[in-house]
């Protein structure tokens, strides 16, 4: 498995441009199987997890073609609806592909694609939203069959706002002859970026960015090209990454407006913050003030920033309390921080962290992807060396966060 060598104490200083982001590219890259034609997708992130994605359209049917951050989509011949186990195993959101085929196909299969380091992450609500629509569903052991000959148009409330289960919903209702309602719907930026782009195409999908959304159904939909928004986690995460080293950022094509909470946060830390409308930029203190954080639900603190920022935390003056309320097993990735010495107590969803003064260079391993950038940013400040395995998770959601970081004055070596 590779890693990363990080020799930290350097103070990171400098400017860097946000890749796209992870979390709206699969979705979308999803919803290009609703268009029968051909997709041209800008600035796709280079990671795994859309090497997966890719990989599972190819294994259905579709000819795809990536260079750089374009990739184009040809769904004319897909002709199998079945998403591999294997490929559902490596990957949890290939969930919402399953959507997509059954919108255009009215029949999919698949397999429960089970829980990974951060929880069970099952998917009840995917499936009874289905079954809303008029879904028939057959399970047998952990195989799943949706088939329906239309979709039922309705109202479906959603009992927790998932990211998944709204994509999936409105993937199912985008071809079809009435009209579908969501509420309770995740409101995540993500979800805006897949409106933009199913509309573009011809959907008429709205409320993206509040708890309902409305989809009409439409016969056909159009190829186009479109760009994916930035991603406003790896922001956050490199915007931590300046703070934790007392250094300076300038962060380019960023929407300031998707991580708010996170820039509050960080602003009482004591850096100072400037927005303008795709820039941000910090400057941070020679050390961090101990702050509390809760996450929730867009347009809250997002968990996925959770690990990233409690990292700086176990450096800053003070005591902090961080309150993971989206995912139950999220803390994992502590432990490895407590091997570079830091001072953290985990008592259920609640993390109590003890500002030490410095952390110290230690072997680690990362244990699930936002858990790896954890112990990236700690590395950056922490006295000594740190060697980090298992990064193979952390390759799944950040393109060249070592170059990215080294571009700035960070000390970080791959080794395979
Ligand atoms: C998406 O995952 C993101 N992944 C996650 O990012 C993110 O953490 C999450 O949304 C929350 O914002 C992608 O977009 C590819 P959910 P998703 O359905 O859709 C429970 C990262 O690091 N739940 O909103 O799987 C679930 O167990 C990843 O980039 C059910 O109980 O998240 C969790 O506790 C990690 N039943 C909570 O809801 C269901 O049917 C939120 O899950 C579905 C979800």
């Amino acid at each position: 498995m590779a890693g990363y060598i990080i020799e930290g104490g350097k103070k990171l200083s400098g400017s860097l441009t946000v890749s796209g982001s992870k979390n709206a590219s699969l979705p979308i890259i999803a919803g290009t199987i609703l268009i029968n034609g051909v997709t041209t997708l800008y600035n796709v992130p280079d990671i795994n997890d859309i090497k997966i994605t890719l990989k599972i359209l190819t294994f259905l049917g579709c000819k795809v073609h990536k260079k750089n951050g374009k990739v184009i989509i040809d769904t004319r011949k897909m002709h199998n609806h079945e998403i591999p186990h294997d490929l559902m195993r490596q990957m949890r959101s290939s969930v919402v592909l399953a959507g997509a085929i059954i919108g255009r196909f009215k029949n999919a299969a698949f397999s429960y694609p089970g829980g990974c380091d951060i929880g069970a992450r099952p998917i009840d609500l995917h499936l009874k939203g289905f079954q809303k629509l008029g879904i028939k569903i057959e399970e047998n052991s952990g195989n799943i069959r949706c088939r329906c000959d239309r979709i039922i148009n309705g109202k479906i409330n959603l009992d927790f706002p998932s990211v998944g289960a709204t994509e999936n919903l409105i993937f199912a209702s985008v071809l079809s002859d009435g009209e579908t309602i969501i509420s309770n719907a995740a409101m995540e930026p993500e979800i805006v970026d897949l409106q933009k782009f199913l509309n573009k195409a011809g959907a008429k999908i709205s409320g993206a960015g509040t708890s309902e959304i409305r989809i009409i159904g439409v016969k056909k939909l159009n190829e186009i090209k479109y760009t994916i928004m930035p991603d406003r986690i790896e922001a956050g995460t490199l915007l931590c990454g300046a703070a934790i080293t007392g250094g300076f950022l300038e962060l380019k094509n960023v929407i300031p407006e998707h991580i708010s909470p996170v820039l509050h946060k960080l602003e009482e830390c004591g850096c100072k913050i400037q927005t303008s409308n795709r820039v941000i930029t910090l400057e941070a203190p020679k050390r961090l003030q101990a702050v509390d954080i809760k996450t929730t639900p867009y347009p809250g603190f997002p968990t996925d920033m959770q690990s990233v920022f409690l990292s700086i935390l176990t450096v800053a003056k003070g005591t902090s309390v961080v309150i993971e309320n989206i995912f139950e097993n999220r803390f994992k990735y502590t432990n490895e921080l407590k091997r570079m010495g830091a001072k953290i107590t985990i008592e259920g969803k609640t993390a109590v962290i003890k500002g030490a003064k410095k952390l110290c260079g230690a072997q680690v391993k990362s244990t699930d992807l936002r858990g790896g950038a954890a112990l990236v940013i700690a590395a950056l400040s922490a006295k000594g060396i740190t060697k980090i395995d298992d990064i193979e998770h952390i390759l799944r959601g950040y393109e060249k966060i070592d170059v990215k970081l080294n571009s700035i004055g960070a000390d970080i070596k791959l080794y395979k």
